[in-house]
């Protein structure tokens, strides 16, 4: 890792729909697990979202809030190293979100994908309100109130990174143009010190007429870890760098990896909507009982039919679980009918319930020691709220808001 990329921000929320399962784990808290060592991270608890898809019934929210972040914690989120956090805690978003929303044309938001499909697939919620209209802008709220660069999500998200860049981009034009901008640049510079301004100059030459990424890179990491410069300096400069005017609100990436396939019980994709998943935190005896009892090829009738691992969901979990080795035992054996179903999970099973009960023994300190996990996340808050005022600040200013 470049040293540039070492204070680059990731950000990404979950909603607070229920306990955590292995779809969700593989899919997406094993990624979240890898970049907090990367990154600088901030996760989230996504409750204000989970509002918008069902405000009737909030009876379980508050158990579903804790019981997300004991899951984070027993799988590998490391509040050591990343900030871990719940959205209605730090009230920023909802200003932030609230100011946005002067900005946004509705069209945005009515073309938004998840806009008409969740309002056609999930015909048992009222989707016919404001707050869920607006649910792609307050996560666009969400992530640019920690001015974050990389947004790891899956692809049902993308279309919300990208409003998201919309807005930032709309935001700059309105309120990025200051008078006198030049001048407060050359101020900004001076600012800097002889050595780094020279450097800054030198830099910007660079990226300007030659388009070097490199030298763009290493431009923004001096004035990121300049502690002399003022918030709105920064902007300034970070703006003047890339020939735009002040640049308060950075356009962020959807950050795309690669997750296996994880099949449910029935063989479709586990989803806590089709009732077919296995929880992270599930007792040995109903994970087995489930895996035993998981679908297979279809075509495989009798422990005499071959079978055919391409089109059965225990291979899509041997892809993930097995060695190399194991692999090749099933493929062999399945094809031949060598083995039965039985004995191709039992491997599977072996892994899967070491996995599993890992994670339920780490669950079970936090579970038996809520102070723990209310400290670690209210620490969390107020890092997030520290990151949050700052953006806010810089906003407010642009805005002309900053009145006391
Ligand atoms: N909408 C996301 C989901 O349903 C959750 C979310 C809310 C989010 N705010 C975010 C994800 C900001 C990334 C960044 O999965
Ligand atoms: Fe699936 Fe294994 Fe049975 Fe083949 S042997 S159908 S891969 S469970």
């Amino acid at each position: 890792m470049s040293s540039t990329l070492q204070n680059r921000r990731v950000l990404s929320g979950m909603r607070p729909t229920g306990q955590l399962h292995l779809g969700n784990f593989h899919g997406a808290l094993k990624n979240w697990i890898e970049l907090q060592y990367q990154y600088e991270c901030y996760f989230f608890i996504a409750d204000w979202h989970a509002l918008t898809t069902g405000y009737e019934d909030t009876s379980k929210l508050e158990e579903n809030v804790w019981n997300m972040a004991i899951d984070w914690l027993a799988a590998g989120l490391n509040p050591g190293v990343a900030t871990l956090f719940v959205q209605s805690k730090v009230p920023e978003h909802a200003e932030l979100h609230l100011l946005l929303s002067m900005i946004t044309p509705l069209g945005w938001l009515e073309r938004v994908p998840s806009y008409k499909d969740q309002q056609t697939q999930l015909t048992d919620r009222d989707l016919g309100t404001y707050g869920f209209l607006g649910y792609p802008l307050l996560q666009s709220a969400d992530i640019l109130l920690y001015r974050a660069q990389f947004v790891p999500v899956g692809e049902d998200q993308v279309a919300h990174v990208e409003i998201t860049r919309e807005v930032a981009r709309r935001f700059n034009h309105i309120y990025g143009r200051e008078t006198g901008f030049e001048q407060r640049v050359e101020k900004a510079i001076k600012s800097l010190g002889s050595r780094n301004s020279a450097m800054y100059r030198a830099l910007r030459k660079e990226y300007q007429e030659k388009g070097d990424g490199d030298a763009l890179d290493k431009a923004r990491a001096m004035l990121e870890s300049n502690a002399r410069l003022t918030v709105a300096d920064r902007d300034r400069l970070l703006g003047w760098l890339e020939g735009a005017g002040i640049s308060i609100l950075p356009e962020p990436d959807a950050m795309l990896t690669a997750t296996p396939k994880v099949p449910g019980l029935d063989g479709r994709k586990m989803s806590k909507s089709y009732g077919n998943t296995i929880g992270l935190r599930e007792d040995t005896d109903s994970v087995v009982k489930k895996l035993k009892a998981m679908q297979t090829d279809p075509a495989r009738v009798r422990r005499t039919d071959p079978g055919d691992p391409d089109k059965c969901p225990v291979w899509d979990l041997h892809k993930i679980y097995s060695s190399a080795e194991t692999q090749a035992w099933v493929q062999s054996g399945c094809r031949t009918a060598g083995i039965g179903c039985l004995e191709c999970k039992a491997p599977l099973i072996e892994k899967v319930v070491e996995e599993i009960s890992g994670i339920a023994k780490r669950a079970q300190e936090f579970e038996e020691n809520p102070d723990l996990v209310r400290g670690i996340i209210a620490e969390g808050c107020e890092r997030a709220r520290a990151a949050a005022r700052d953006t806010l600040d810089a906003v407010r200013q642009a805005m002309g808001m900053n009145y006391r």
